[in-house]
């Protein structure tokens, strides 16, 4: 479904140093399996999600989405990709703030092309889902730290994408937030989805089907989570 090869992504800041964020890394996720990501801080999770997700490319190596090696396409074919293909919940959530709940959902169904009327009736099934109807018509500054993630994976899924990639939010550290956000994540991959989600606690990365560590731009271990996958 999704395998990264041999990635490498290193950064150059303004004083001339490099930092190496991601090195060789291979990693390959079949579908409709539930991968968590671990590592400390700076070790490369967003970086790994960033590039399995069309965002940004790695230096070398190659990313192939089914068939599709995502670098080789074309600024606007890669566009479509992320738009329909794969679905991103950001770190930093990345709500659009004059949107309300149901138009943030609605947005990428509209920007892959579906009509106003039928983005916003696809974005209130998500919200039936998340159950979220009641905040339909807030905003995000209006919603707490779960709903506003709730809003995140909402949009990421609108579009039925292939692969939903979560870097879970850094202020669930300090909240139940992050078992609510597993908890969502697990049952949508009870019904199929593929995700691949960045954790911040090992407890809840035991919840996937496999666990993935990453330090230094490595993958360091992977081995099986607590969660069992249906023979197919
Ligand atoms: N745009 C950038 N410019 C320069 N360095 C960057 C950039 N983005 C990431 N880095 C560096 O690359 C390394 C990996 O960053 P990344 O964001 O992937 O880490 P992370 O594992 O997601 O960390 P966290 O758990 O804190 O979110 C870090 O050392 C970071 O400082
Ligand atoms: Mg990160």
């Amino acid at each position: 479904m999704i395998v990264a090869d041999h990635i490498t992504k290193t950064f150059t800041t303004d004083d001339g140093s490099t930092v190496r964020a991601l090195d060789e890394v291979t990693l390959s996720v079949d579908e409709g399996e539930f991968v968590a990501v671990v590592g400390p801080s700076g070790s490369g999770k967003s970086s790994l999600l960033f590039a399995l997700g069309g965002i940004s490319g790695p230096d070398s190596g190659k990313v192939h989405l089914g068939a599709t090696d995502v670098y080789s396409l074309g600024p606007s074919r890669r566009a479509a990709l992320r738009r329909t293909e794969v679905g991103f919940v950001f770190q930093t959530f990345n709500l659009v703030p004059w949107l309300d709940v149901v138009d943030n959902v609605a947005f990428p169904a509209m920007l892959a092309g579906r009509s106003r009327r039928e983005a916003r009736s696809l974005a209130h099934g998500m919200l039936e889902k998340l159950g979220m109807v009641a905040r339909a018509r807030h905003y995000p500054a209006q919603l707490s730290v779960g709903e506003r993630q709730r809003v995140g994976i909402g949009r990421a899924l609108v579009n039925r994408p292939k692969v939903l990639l979560a870097d879970e939010p850094t202020g669930s550290l300090d909240s139940a937030n992050g078992t609510q956000f597993l908890d969502l994540l697990s049952e949508f991959n009870g019904q199929g989805q593929t995700i691949v989600v960045v954790t911040h606690s090992a407890a809840l990365a035991e919840r996937a089907h496999r666990i993935v560590s990453i330090v230094a731009g490595r993958v360091t271990d992977d081995r099986p989570g607590r969660l069992r996958r249906l023979a197919s």
